[in-house]
């Protein structure tokens, strides 16, 4: 819980903002600047709401003197109007958000705890860094994706049963592989079954094994999955999608750990950790009676949800240039992505999600005529919606504009840095914490960092 002071003349506004805040912090609010640096002096808060437009003193004036005086204090300004001088300016003073009403409360509730989040100290190194080799190939470097991450490595000191949920090509089954490599059973098996691409009859046996005899072509034994994979991890995709008698004997088999071959007399132990993965919403699946309510909590002891790339759009240049180079070989030398063709990928939905992505730069590597993927190489779809946004008035959030002003900034001056930093008004520290914020690693120049000021 912590303590918020709102800045705004008008009651309605800061009624709006109490509403949205109070169920998880302490909210105040003032009408005036001046009252809110008087309040401050005697009760100091985490975080100051502040509207730009206020009678005499202006919410930048405030944040001005905050940023001077009190600089401990996250500040976040809210604004009728979108201006990108404004966002800039704030930018510069350090705010943490530009809000532009009409707000919503889970916008207002999302950028606070952010704010938050940021006055919080630096981990060291140690806590950052990834267990050995566990997140190879798992790129991302969003706020979503290192929790993520973070809670891979929670889960893989557990051996519990883990749901991962997520659509389609969000990266379900590589999640699954980075679970079994963060885990104790790292030297043994990680097998993945799709549980929708077998028929009823043919996933029991793939799961179970079958002795000789049990059917028509069933010459010799065989041993299922779950046997063969005893001491590792089996990932179970479309979990969704088992049909009723399969669900059966999985919990039994989830209950007891004995595997029974189709047709064999008796059983024996296997020791593995089941991670289930489907793209349905399981709870609703319980709900209308296509899937076992026991089965749901047996799975989902932690679940574990990767949320769509559309709500992690800044993971998407990252993504991007590395399937350029999985893509690109001896014969076939991409050296990056056009800036208008990178704005179109980050503005674009991918329901498809990262395999969608992947497979529209595999598609422009082939395509692409010159040594840079532009818009003409990407999918029809994927320009649509780039020239769609380009038209519209739609003004960018603060991160964004912030963003693309640093490194604009930056490429102008050859990334050096504390040059940079004097054009900005901003102290090199600032720009330093900027740059780790946007993923921008320190020291070196982004790899075609030429789409990176498009972001
Ligand atoms: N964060 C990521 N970094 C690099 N590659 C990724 C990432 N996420 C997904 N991919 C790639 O995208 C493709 C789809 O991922 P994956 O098969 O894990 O998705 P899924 O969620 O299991 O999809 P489905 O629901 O269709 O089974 C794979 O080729 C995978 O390597
Ligand atoms: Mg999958």
């Amino acid at each position: 819980m912590a303590n918020i002071l709102v800045v705004d003349d008008e009651r309605t506004n800061r009624a709006f903002i109490d509403n949205a805040l109070r169920h998880r912090h302490d909210v105040k609010g003032v009408e005036s600047a001046e009252l809110a640096l008087f309040t401050l002096r005697e009760d100091p808060v985490d975080l100051v709401i502040a509207d730009v437009h206020l009678p005499s003193m202006s919410g930048m004036s405030l944040l001005r003197r905050l940023s001077r005086e009190q600089s401990d204090v996250a500040v976040i300004l809210t604004s009728d109007a979108s201006s990108v001088d404004d966002a800039v300016e704030a930018m510069q003073l350090d705010a943490r958000d530009f809000l532009v009403r009409p707000l919503d409360p889970s916008k207002v509730q999302k950028a606070v705890e952010e704010a938050l989040e940021a006055r919080k100290p630096e981990p060291s190194e140690e806590d950052t860094e990834p267990v050995g080799r566990v997140f190879d190939g798992i790129v991302g470097r969003s706020r979503p994706m290192s929790n993520l991450k973070k809670l891979i490595q929670q889960v893989s000191s557990t051996d519990t049963t883990v749901l991962l949920t997520g659509e389609t090509g969000t990266g379900k089954e590589l999640i699954g592989q980075a679970i079994h490599r963060a885990s104790m059973r790292s030297e043994e098996q990680f097998c993945a079954v799709n549980s929708a691409a077998f028929t009823e009859s043919l996933l029991e046996s793939e799961l179970f094994g079958y002795q000789r005899g049990a059917f028509t072509g069933a010459t010799a034994n065989k041993k299922g999955i779950f046997e063969y994979a005893d001491g590792g991890t089996v990932l179970l995709d479309e979990a969704a999608e088992m049909p009723p008698s399969m669900q059966a004997k999985l919990l039994r088999f989830l209950q007891s750990g004995e595997v029974r071959p189709v047709g064999a007399q008796t059983s024996r132990f296997v020791d593995l950790r089941l991670i289930a993965a489907t793209n349905k919403d399981l709870e609703r699946e319980v709900e209308e009676g296509r899937f076992r309510e026991d089965l749901y909590y047996r799975l989902a002891v932690i679940p574990v949800h990767i949320p769509a790339l559309r709500e992690r759009r800044e993971d998407v240049p990252d993504l991007a240039h590395h399937f350029v180079s999985v893509f690109s070989g001896p014969q076939k030398q991409i050296e990056g992505i056009d800036p208008d063709a990178m704005e179109s990928m980050c503005s674009y939905d991918w329901p498809g999600n990262v395999r969608e992505l992947e497979n529209a730069i595999e598609r422009g590597v082939a395509l692409c005529k010159r040594s840079w993927i532009g818009l003409d190489d990407l999918p029809p779809r994927i320009r649509q919606q780039g020239a769609l946004c380009s038209e519209s008035e739609n003004i960018d959030s603060l991160n964004v504009v912030e963003r693309r002003h640093i490194l604009k900034t930056l490429e102008k001056v050859n990334w050096n840095r504390s040059q940079a930093a004097q054009l900005l008004q901003i102290s090199t520290t600032t720009l330093w914490r900027r740059l780790k914020e946007f993923g921008v690693e320190s020291g070196t120049r982004p790899r075609a960092g030429r789409s990176l000021t498009h972001l």
